[in-house]
């Protein structure tokens, strides 16, 4: 912890949650068993990030691949979610914080988007900090679907295409209105992005530990801080004009 500056802590930290499958497979339980476990690291993660003072927390927390996995584990990633709402959405407001989500919910059904709808509804008024969560997320449709955006715009005349930017692509953006990731943290030692994030990750610092997501300890996080903080971020330009 005295190795963390708190005036440069990092405002939007991003986590693809990897490795509940593999945590299963060392520790020979089946593979629910270790997303149980990883739904643990959820609210410890959550806890730590709202203590240290982080702003948002984006997490990977079901992406629009992972509906091809087998029923049985689609089901049980579906039933920790619920429970995550049900027994989490008091304690988020408690902690001060807001309940956003990314990502194709109209997939989910319909009793687990109605508890979506509760939990952002009791917490839509907290200000410390927000929990993001991906849900049926895919990058690339993200992308596809607010170029769709723009376009039924142009086509109502609303907007003229001279004035399509990366602004107004970033406005309609499932995340629009939120920082870009200053700092990308992924576990279990893979070195992919995996459709997350991928237009706002352009200038984000990745950072990726073999720590099983099911494993991942506060003591993980700030080890990721700590090695976000000796990094020098340029976008492009020189170290000698950062520093000037
Ligand atoms: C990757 O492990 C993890 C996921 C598929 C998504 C993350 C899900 C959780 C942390 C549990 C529930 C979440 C909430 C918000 C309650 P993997 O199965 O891909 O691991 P493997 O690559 O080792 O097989």
């Amino acid at each position: 912890m005295n190795q963390i500056d708190s005036d440069n802590l990092p405002r939007h930290i991003a986590i693809i949650m990897d490795g509940n499958g593999r945590w299963a497979k060392k520790h020979m339980v089946g593979r629910i068993r270790g997303h149980k476990k990883g739904a643990q690291a959820v609210r410890a993660t959550v806890r730590a990030c709202r203590k240290l003072g982080i702003e948002y927390l984006t997490l990977f927390a079901f992406s629009v691949e992972n509906w091809n996995r087998p029923e049985q584990e689609v089901k049980a990633l579906m039933s920790l979610l619920d429970q995550y709402l049900t027994d989490q959405t008091k304690e988020l407001k408690k902690q001060g914080i807001k309940l956003k989500t990314i990502g194709e919910l109209k997939l989910l059904n319909s009793s687990i988007r109605e508890k979506i709808r509760k939990a952002k509804e009791a917490t839509k008024n907290n200000n410390k900090m927000i929990v993001n969560m991906a849900l049926s997320y895919g990058g690339r449709d993200e992308i596809v679907h607010a170029v769709k955006k723009i376009a039924q715009k142009v086509k109502n005349n609303e907007i003229d295409s001279r004035q399509i930017d990366k602004e107004m692509l970033s406005m309609h953006l499932y995340t629009a209105g939120m920082p870009e990731p200053d700092l990308l943290i992924r576990t279990s030692g893979e070195y992919r992005l995996s459709n997350f994030l991928l237009w706002q990750l352009a200038y984000t610092e990745l950072y990726f530990t073999n720590t099983l997501w099911p494993d991942f300890t506060k003591e993980d996080l700030l080890k990721a801080i700590a090695s976000y903080q000796k990094r020098e971020r340029r976008y492009g330009l020189t170290s000698e004009q950062i520093t000037k």
